[in-house]
């Protein structure tokens, strides 16, 4: 079983950090081959321009896209972890799925209308937010979230979500709570590998 980790966080002291190496280290420890694209350290280009944004439907990818495009072939598995910005993902996480998550290569349109293309993989998501869960759950801006990603980006590119794990008001809490929250990574990474 192969894992690629897809991690957006600018700082390496971060608590997203802290996930980042546990969910490493918890895969490698059971013998998953892991590979880990860092999109602040790569620098990653998240801006679709008019050249990507027509190629985009032609099907034509640039020599960069086509690089990530082999990482997530070579995964079964995909692990994003990020904070959430704004109700969402970072911009540089979208804008990854704007430019890897092409036409042609994670969905086609057909006479029957959309398809997802990448029907083998399998995605966990590790998602913190500032905000505690009783501030987020009742406007449904948890349930907006998780929607948007799970079914609007991985559903609709034929991915099976296997988690989606928020770990909730990051910045608030005491040490003692973020290393269960590690631990509650931990074991959600033990779960998927028991069944892999
Ligand atoms: C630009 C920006 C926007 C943010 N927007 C939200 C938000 O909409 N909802 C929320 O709960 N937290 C929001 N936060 C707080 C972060 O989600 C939180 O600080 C982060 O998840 C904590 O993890 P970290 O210590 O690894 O950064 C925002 C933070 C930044 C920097």
């Amino acid at each position: 079983m192969n894992i690629l980790i897809i991690y957006a966080h600018p700082n390496p002291e971060s608590f997203n950090a802290a996930i980042c190496d546990a969910v490493e280290k918890e895969f490698k420890s059971k013998d998953f081959q892991v590979r880990k694209r860092d999109l602040y350290q790569m620098k990653f280009n998240p801006i679709l321009t008019e050249d990507d944004y027509s190629s985009f439907y032609q099907d034509k990818v640039p020599a960069d896209i086509q690089a990530e495009q082999s990482e997530l072939i070579w995964a079964n598995i995909f692990v994003f972890v990020f904070p959430t910005w704004w109700a969402g993902m970072p911009a540089i996480l979208k804008g990854y799925f704007d430019r890897v998550f092409t036409n042609g290569f994670a969905f086609r349109y057909s006479d029957e209308g959309p398809e997802g293309l990448l029907k083998e993989k399998q995605a966990l998501i590790f998602q913190t937010t500032g905000q505690p869960e009783k501030s987020l759950k009742p406007p449904q801006l948890t349930m907006a979230m998780q929607a948007s990603f799970d079914v609007g980006i991985m559903n609709f590119c034929g991915i099976e979500t296997l988690a989606h794990k928020f770990i909730y008001s990051v910045p608030y809490v005491d040490e003692e709570t973020r290393k269960i929250m590690l631990n509650e990574v931990k074991e959600v990474v033990e779960m998927i590998g028991k069944q892999k």
